[in-house]
Formats: C-alpha cells, structure tokens, sequence
C-alpha cells in the first residue's frame, strides 16, 4: 500500500490557535483525507513547539512559575482545538516528550560526529518574534517583516552549524527534484538566501527553558533546531528503526511563507549533515490577512476557529478557506465574505439542489430512489461529466478552489437540468423521463458527496444519510468502487432531513 506522510508546523503555546493556525492545519487534513481517499496509509502529524522563549514569557505574563503546567495546559488547549475542528491527524507531538529529547539527542550526535558543529561568537541581529537571528535583507525599514519591530542587537558566545558546508549540495538538490521547493515562485526567495547564507547559531546562553546543551550544558538547544528535529521524532528516528524506514522521508511538510527558509534551507541542511534523505517536498502557501489588516492581538482582529464553528458549519469554514483563498497565494479573510459565500454557494446552490431533489423524489416517487431506463440523452452533461479527472489533478497538485469548482459545475449543471426538464410538469406527462431525471440528480448528489469528502467530510456524510445510504458502509467502501457511475440502487429509501446548509441572515 502506498504510503504518504504529512506534516504541519508545531505552533509555539504563547497563545490559543487562531483561524490562520487553523488553515495549514484544514489544508492538511484536507490532503491527508485525500490520501486516504486514494487508498494510501497516511500519517499526519502535528503538534506544539515548546521549548522557546516566547512560552516562558507567556507563562511569566500569566503569572504561571510552573512551566510545565503551564506548557502542559496550553499544548492540551490546542489539542482539544483540533479534535473540535475534526482534524484526523494520527499523531501530536511535543517537543517536551521524553520521545522528543531522545531522537534530537539522536539525531545532534550524528551532526556533531560529522564535525558540523563548534564554537563561535555571535554578533548581530535577534528578532524575539521570529526566534530568529536576521541579516540586514530581513528587514524592512529596519524592522523585521513579519513581527514589525526592530531587531535586538546582541553578541554572544554560541556552538554554530555549518550550514555553509551545505550550499552547493542545497542548490543542486532544489534543481534536481522541481517538486522540492512548492509551489515553483517561492523558489527565487529561497535560492537568493542559499546564496548569501552564513553558519547560524544553535545554542542559546542562559537556558531558562529547552534542552540543554549536549556540549555544554550552559547553554539550550536553539529552539529551532530542535522543532525543526520533531518531523523525526513522529516516526521514531532514533528509537524505532523499522518505523523511521516505513515512513521517513516525509512527502509534505505543510506551512506559511514565513518560516520557508527553515524548512526549505536550514532543516535540509541538517538532514544532509546528518545523512538523512530530504522530505519529497516543502510547501510554503500564502498569508491572509482579517480585512485587509495583519491579525494581531493588538489590533483585536485575532479570530478564534472554534468560535467561528460555533456560528458556521465547520464545513462552511473549510469550504471558505479553500474556495476563497488560492492554497499559495495570499489573500483576505473577511466575516462578510463568509456569509455572501455561505448563503449563495452552499444554502443557494447547493443547499437547494439537494433540498429539492430529495423533495420531488418525496413527493413524486413516494421517498424512493426510482428505477431508471439507464437512458441518458438530454442528461449529460450529469452522467458523462468527467469531473474526477480534473478533480484529481487539482486535488493532487494543492489547488482546492479547482477542485472545488469543478464539483461546484456539477452542481450548477444539476440546477440547470431542473430548470430544463420541470419534473412537476414530468409529472403529469411523461413518468418514464421524470424517473430518469431524478435518478441522475441523486446519482449526482452521490458522487458529489465522494467529491467532497476530503474537503467537506460532514457534508459527505450528511448526504449519505439523506440518499438512505449507511455511512459505515460508504466509509467502507473504495473510490474505484464509489467513482463509478450507477451506485445508487433503485428502491433505496431516501430520508430528506433538514437543509444542511439553512440560510444565515
Ligand atoms: N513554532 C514555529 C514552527 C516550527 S515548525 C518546526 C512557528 N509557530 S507559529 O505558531 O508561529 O506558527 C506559524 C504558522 O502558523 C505559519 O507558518 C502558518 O502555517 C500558520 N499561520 C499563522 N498565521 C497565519 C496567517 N495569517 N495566514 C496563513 N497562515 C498562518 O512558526
């Protein structure tokens, strides 16, 4: 069977995960619901970073003395965020686990045994945001891009990687495997830091938090290195040999444009010094902005996903974030385009097309799927509409609102066809058509509800109900077997619920 393994960013604990957390995480979910889909054995992986400074602030600010209660309550908030958002990651890691610990000292061991690693002093720009030390081209108008602040200046006394050992190897590699750095236009950006990188610091003086230092133990593991290090952790390199062989490398690692350059330069880096393969691809998608403006807690426009949830079908959300904002692009998150969306594309088009296919099925067939003569002129483009094609394709290459848009044609064609064949006029004249129009809208309500599965998954499921399909058989099934057209059984009970997506004033 094949396998795919998928990873988000672990998200630092200074703060409860926001809708913008919450994106890479759907998108993942998404990816990995579709790998399932595609028969493949998945592990997808998330968590929380923990060992930085920013936590220890956090919990200072709080008045929290007790670290690990602290990390331990928020890493557990951010969990439950997941499993209310029905994110199916299989595993969650922290970087405080003993498990942790053990495969980045695993993993420091082979680094340093390689003679990567020594002693150096550090003189120059710390941005506290980032964690990051940052050069002049970081920084706009002498701030740091996405923190807005001005760099501290320090000098200090570090262990250093040599990075630069790895330049050529790093540039011959992004130019050999195309799918590396994705998508193609983050990797100008990426070649231009290669080019003028230099060894960076991996330890930090005056460990309050993190692992300390296996060379001295003064000092933390830079907070980076270890995160970077917990890809490893979830498929036990270091600790299950047979494990780390099933699933590493990694075929995504998920996450903004912001900490592109750890994931595309630093962290390969580290593999190629350690002797590790790369992961298969490194997939850094936009950033969004709530109206236009920079979601910041002190401009008050932080959006809470579970709160959201609570107003939208998760569905809605996902549908939103996928549909709305093209997955590598930036874009813009706004309440009143959720709701314009909300009620025009799902109560509207869909919500309808459902709604009333179930009803004259109802009142025209007495609550049966009908029997039909397999007669489909005038009905395509329903029955002969390839949609999984194209569905595939954008689906496989990270364009959800394509993959989305080509089930959203087979939606408009549906309602187009009701307007066309009038069943309550089919009614009174011709049964044998009326019979062949409803079948081929439920039919096309149930490979919709396949379509959607990865993207929508509630919704798949609230279709199975309503079509009188069990769903733990559905889930059973396989796609090949679910893709072809004719699933839906004559004489099969419909069960017409309420609208899923009722109208929000
Ligand atoms: N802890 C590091 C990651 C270590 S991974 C080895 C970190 N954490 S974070 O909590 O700051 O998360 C950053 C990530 O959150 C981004 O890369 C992105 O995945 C997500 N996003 C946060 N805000 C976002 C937007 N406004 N828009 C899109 N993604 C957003 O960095």
């Amino acid at each position: 069977m094949p396998k795919f393994y998928i990873t988000t960013p672990i998200y630092y604990v200074n703060g409860l995960p926001h809708i913008g957390h919450a994106y890479t995480t759907l998108a993942a979910d998404t990816i990995a619901r579709f790998r399932r889909l595609k028969g493949d054995e998945v592990l997808f992986v998330t968590g929380t970073d923990e060992n930085s400074q920013k936590n220890f602030e956090a919990a200072a600010q709080k008045g929290e003395t007790d670290l690990k209660k602290y990390l331990d309550e928020m890493s557990g908030r951010w969990r439950e965020t997941w499993d209310e958002l029905d994110i199916t990651n299989d595993d969650f890691v922290r970087t405080t686990e003993e498990r942790h610990i053990e495969t980045v000292l695993a993993f420091f061991d082979k680094v340093n045994k390689r003679g990567d690693i020594y002693k150096g002093v550090y003189e120059g720009l710390y941005c506290d945001g980032c964690e990051a030390f940052l050069t002049d081209k970081d920084l706009i108008e002498g701030k740091c891009q996405f923190h807005l602040k001005e760099p501290r200046k320090i000098s200090e006394e570090n262990y250093f990687f040599r990075l630069t050992n790895y330049r050529g190897a790093l540039l011959k590699h992004i130019e050999e495997n195309p799918n590396f750095i994705r998508p193609e236009k983050r990797k100008s950006e990426v070649i231009n830091y290669i080019n003028t990188l230099n060894d960076i610091s991996i330890s930090r003086p005056n460990l309050k938090c993190g692992i300390p230092f296996p060379l001295d133990k003064t000092h933390g593991i830079y907070v980076w290195f270890d995160a970077l290090i917990n890809y490893l952790t979830a498929v036990g390199y270091g600790r299950d040999e047979e494990m780390y062989k099933k699933w590493w490398p990694a075929d995504i690692h998920l996450m903004a444009k912001d900490i592109l350059k750890f994931h595309a330069v630093i962290w390969p880096a580290m593999l190629l010094s350690a002797n590790l393969p790369l992961p298969k691809t490194v997939y850094a998608h936009g950033f969004f902005t709530i109206n236009g403006e920079k979601m910041s807690k002190s401009i008050g426009n932080v959006l809470d996903p579970v709160e959201l949830a609570k107003i939208y079908p998760l569905d809605a959300i996902r549908y939103f974030l996928l549909r709305e904002i093209k997955f590598g692009e930036d874009g813009d998150f706004s309440l009143v385009h959720l709701k314009e969306h909300y009620n025009n594309d799902l109560a509207n088009d869909f919500g309808n097309l459902l709604h009333r296919t179930l009803s004259m099925t109802e009142q025209y067939c007495g609550g049966v799927v009908p029997e039909h003569s397999g007669e489909a002129e005038g009905l395509d483009p329903l029955c002969e509409i390839d949609v999984w094609k194209d569905y595939e394709t954008a689906m496989n290459d990270y364009h959800f609102d394509e993959a989305i848009g080509t089930i959203w044609q087979l939606v408009q064609e549906s309602n187009k066809l009701i307007e066309k064949e009038k069943p309550w006029q089919l009614v009174k004249e011709n049964s044998k058509r009326l019979n062949d129009v409803l079948y081929n809208l439920l039919e096309t309500l149930r490979q919709i509800s396949w379509l959607l599965l990865p993207l929508m998954p509630e919704t798949s499921e609230k279709i199975w109900t309503q079509l009188g399909l069990d769903v733990a058989q559905e889930k059973a099934n396989s796609l090949e077997q679910a893709q072809v057209w004719g699933g839906l059984k004559s004489g099969n009970k419909i069960s017409k619920g309420e609208p899923i997506f009722p109208k929000i004033i």
